[in-house]
């Protein structure tokens, strides 16, 4: 069906035609199509990660429209504001209390973790008031390994596993990790509802009045993994090993840009060569990899080939985003500068973040934290890839076992 579009016959499996699309025109058409909808029976296995109802990010029709519109205040520029504060100050006490010691001892850290731990902080702190432990999240981060191995690599493999799961030792631990997480949510819940003055925080509150406990503690799960998303968008911006601290002079540069005196948040999109930077290791390392649809209509292909409405599209950000028709020869290569003055494709094959009503809600704060956290790293060390590790992909893509040194650089 040409290059970057193709059918799979697995009709028998899927139930359904099935298309891989690597095509950014089209795949903004069928993302921004009113009728077209998640393909449940690939989003379903979200819902079960803690044993739960059904959450925002994997749910259509009147039921997301209600969830979406009742968390979208949380992400309004007043709070994400708020949030974003929460994360510059526990940002600056990481630098200080860890960063720093690791420079000066010449030891090196694992960047995944550290940058989760930065996250999962965050999103406690400033959506519940609540600081959690470092057992606390080394407990979580396992328990939400483990379900979501559990739940989006085996359970697909097969349904008859379902029917012996009783029987299987890794059915239990999934059982097990799964209460524990439960266990959080509701602490968390317990605790914010229990305050004397609470934020009035939108995220919490909209949470809070959820009737269903489930469904409740399986959106507060759904956000906080979400910003994990965030956390392996700064490993692969600030991190990775084609990113802007691969090389001492792609990091010199970007310091230098950055004013070192004045490290209040900017603005976003003030920094120019912040943005650029971002919007470059987006565009080569996008987190969430692919989105599925089950198409509300007919589509055509560039090559004139019909999509029947009722298919099942799944679109590849990774191939979209390196579309050397529109990023050219390089587009493998990390650079920035292309975004100086991009083309229209190029807007529109930029896309990490999806597109259409069933975008990323967290979008506008995720944004705003990796424009004020990368300039406060980059600003005050320079990182050196001490071992790449290697790609993993569950849930999302992050560089897992990457191994980064941090060196002190002097301010000017
Ligand atoms: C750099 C960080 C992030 C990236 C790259 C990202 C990316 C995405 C993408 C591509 C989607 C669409 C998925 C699909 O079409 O299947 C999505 C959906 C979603 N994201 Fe994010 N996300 C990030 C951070 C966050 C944050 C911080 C939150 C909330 C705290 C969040 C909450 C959500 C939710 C709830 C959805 C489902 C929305 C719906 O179905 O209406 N995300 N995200």
């Amino acid at each position: 069906m040409g290059t970057t579009v193709f059918r799979l016959p697995l009709d028998v499996f899927v139930g359904t035609k099935l298309f891989v699309i690597g095509d950014a025109k089209l795949t903004r058409a069928i993302l921004t199509d009113k009728g077209t909808t998640k393909p449940m029976n690939m989003y379903e296995n979200f819902n079960n990660m803690a044993n739960g109802a059904i959450s925002l990010f994997a749910s259509n029709g009147s039921y997301w429209h209600a969830r979406r519109k009742a968390i979208a205040p949380a992400f309004s520029s007043q709070h994400v504001q708020r949030m974003n504060a929460i994360a510059i100050a526990n940002c600056d006490e990481w630098l200080e209390t860890k960063l720093k010691p690791l420079a000066k001892e010449g030891k090196s850290f694992d960047a995944e973790r550290e940058m989760i731990d930065l996250m999962l902080s965050t999103i406690s702190e400033s959506a519940f008031q609540y600081k959690m432990s470092p057992t606390e999240m080394d407990a979580f981060k396992e328990d939400l390994a483990t379900v979501a191995n559990y739940n989006l690599l085996k359970t697909s493999l097969g349904r008859w596993r379902m029917a012996i799961s009783w029987l299987l030792t890794d059915r239990q631990a999934y059982g097990k990790a799964a209460t524990r997480i439960q266990a959080l949510c509701y602490k968390l819940i317990a605790i914010y509802k229990q305050l004397e003055n609470p934020t009035k925080e939108p995220l919490s509150n909209s949470l809070c009045a959820t009737r269903h406990t489930t469904m409740m503690q399986n959106e507060l799960l759904t956000q906080m993994d979400s910003h994990g998303h965030t956390a392996c968008c700064c490993d692969h911006i600030g991190m990775g090993t084609d990113g802007p601290c691969s090389t001492p002079t792609a990091s010199g540069r970007l310091r230098r840009s950055i004013q070192q005196d004045d490290l209040q948040p900017p603005p976003p999109h003030q920094l120019e060569s912040v943005h650029q930077t971002i919007r470059e290791s987006m565009r080569l390392h996008p987190v969430v990899a692919v989105s599925a649809r089950s198409t509300g209509k007919d589509f055509i292909t560039k090559q004139g080939k019909l999509i029947p409405a009722g298919s099942l599209a799944v679109m590849s950000y990774f191939v979209v985003m390196r579309d050397q028709s529109i990023f050219a020869e390089e587009a493998d290569e990390f650079k920035p500068a292309r975004w100086e003055n991009p083309t229209k494709d190029m807007t529109c094959a930029f896309m990490p973040f999806g597109a259409g009503q069933q975008n990323c809600v967290g979008q506008k704060l995720a944004s705003v934290e990796l424009h004020c956290i990368l300039p406060r790293i980059i600003s005050q060390f320079e990182l050196i890839v001490d071992d790449p590790g290697r790609p993993k992909y569950v849930l999302v893509v992050s560089p897992a076992n990457c191994l980064l040194k941090a060196k002190l650089v002097a301010h000017p």
